[in-house]
């Protein structure tokens, strides 16, 4: 085997057989005896390299010619039996359809288009805005100076080449979703309701309930009269029909630089972690600073917000421990919910 002889016999031989084949089946068997990984012209090419050194140069390029041609006679026979020119019997009906996976909508999409839903009835509109977000909307605007201690509170990234004349940092992917109020209030006049989510990013050490990749709901109202009453009432009301009327709320005393007062919301139900208490987010009445700085005049509005991890409502919601599980994109996983 091997001599340019007999990688021309070989050619002659499949191309009589091709010339006789009646169906893609049929061709497909040729194809696997003849070109196939282990078919005759690979095992020939293989032989190649036992050869005196004298005789390897002219197989070798019979045997890349003899490939080339019977590839292409293979190609022509099959488009032959297949195309415009094949034989009406050429289709083989029986043969199984090739059948693709199915994907899944992610647990973490489902609960934001509950969220959505939930909003949206509460007279909510939902808005965007930019993942990758300036210093001004993600900290200065919500009364976080460069050097104020709270940025400590979101470890952050920054986005290189966008250092300042003084060293700090003018881009960053955003660490929350507060700075779509920021970006809302300068482009609208209240009365205003607004949604927005999406992901969030922190430098943090990963484990069981934090990621350096999330997601956060952001809620803005400001009226006239918005009290923190209105807050419970909104909050409690989308908590529980997302994870059960039985869910109670805790609105516990804390500190953002953006709302006075603050509070932390934390949840408990019996269905869920034996009635153990879960911080979803915070929450506060709109600081008037922050609203002084988007050009909206406190003495008139005032208003209430609220920031929560989607991550930790999907793992109460769907019984899960740890919230890495979101991010490994298994279908097995994904298609129980
Ligand atoms: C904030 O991000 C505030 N912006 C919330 C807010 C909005 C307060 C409006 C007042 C007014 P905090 O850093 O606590 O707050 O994050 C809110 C929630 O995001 C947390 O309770 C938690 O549910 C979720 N979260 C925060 N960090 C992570 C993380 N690394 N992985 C998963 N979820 C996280």
């Amino acid at each position: 085997m091997a001599t340019p002889a007999q990688f021309k016999q070989l050619v002659t031989e499949a191309s009589a057989k091709l010339a006789a084949a009646k169906n893609p089946p049929q061709l497909e068997r040729l194809r696997v005896k003849y070109l196939g990984r282990k078919g005759e012209l690979a095992t020939a090419l293989r032989e190649i390299a036992a050869l005196p050194e004298r005789q390897r140069q002219a197989a070798g390029k019979a045997g890349n010619a003899a490939k080339r041609e019977l590839t292409q006679r293979f190609h022509d026979a099959a488009s032959e039996l297949t195309g415009a020119g094949g034989q009406p019997d050429s289709v083989d009906p029986t043969l199984p359809g090739t059948t693709y996976p199915r994907g899944h909508v992610h647990p973490i999409t489902l609960v934001l288009n509950e969220v959505e839903d939930i909003f949206h009835g509460l007279g909510f509109d939902v808005v965007e805005g930019p993942e990758v977000e300036d210093d001004w909307h993600n900290f200065e605007s919500l009364n976080m100076g460069p050097d104020h201690s709270a940025r400590d509170m979101q470890d952050t990234f920054y986005v290189a080449g966008s250092e300042k004349a003084d060293g700090t940092f003018g881009l960053l992917p955003r660490t929350h979703t507060s700075g779509v109020q920021i970006r809302t209030m300068q482009e609208r006049k209240p009365p205003l309701r607004i949604l927005a989510h999406g992901k969030t990013y922190r430098n943090e050490n990963e484990d069981a309930t934090h990621s350096a990749v999330f997601h956060q709901f952001e809620g803005l109202m400001v009226d006239e009269t918005t009290t923190f009453a209105d807050l419970k009432g909104v909050l409690t009301g989308a908590i529980q029909s997302l994870l059960g009327e039985q869910t109670k709320l805790r609105f516990r005393p804390s500190f953002f630089p953006y709302t006075e007062p603050s509070a932390e919301i934390d949840v408990s139900s019996p269905d869920l972690r034996g009635g153990e208490w879960l911080e979803l987010g915070g929450a506060g009445m709109v600081h008037p600073q922050v609203l002084k700085n988007v050009g909206c005049d406190p003495q008139r509005y005032q208003g209430f917000a609220f920031g929560l991890g989607v991550e930790r409502i999907a793992m109460l919601k769907y019984g899960i421990e740890d919230l890495r599980t979101f991010f490994r994109p298994d279908v097995r996983i994904l298609e129980q919910f």
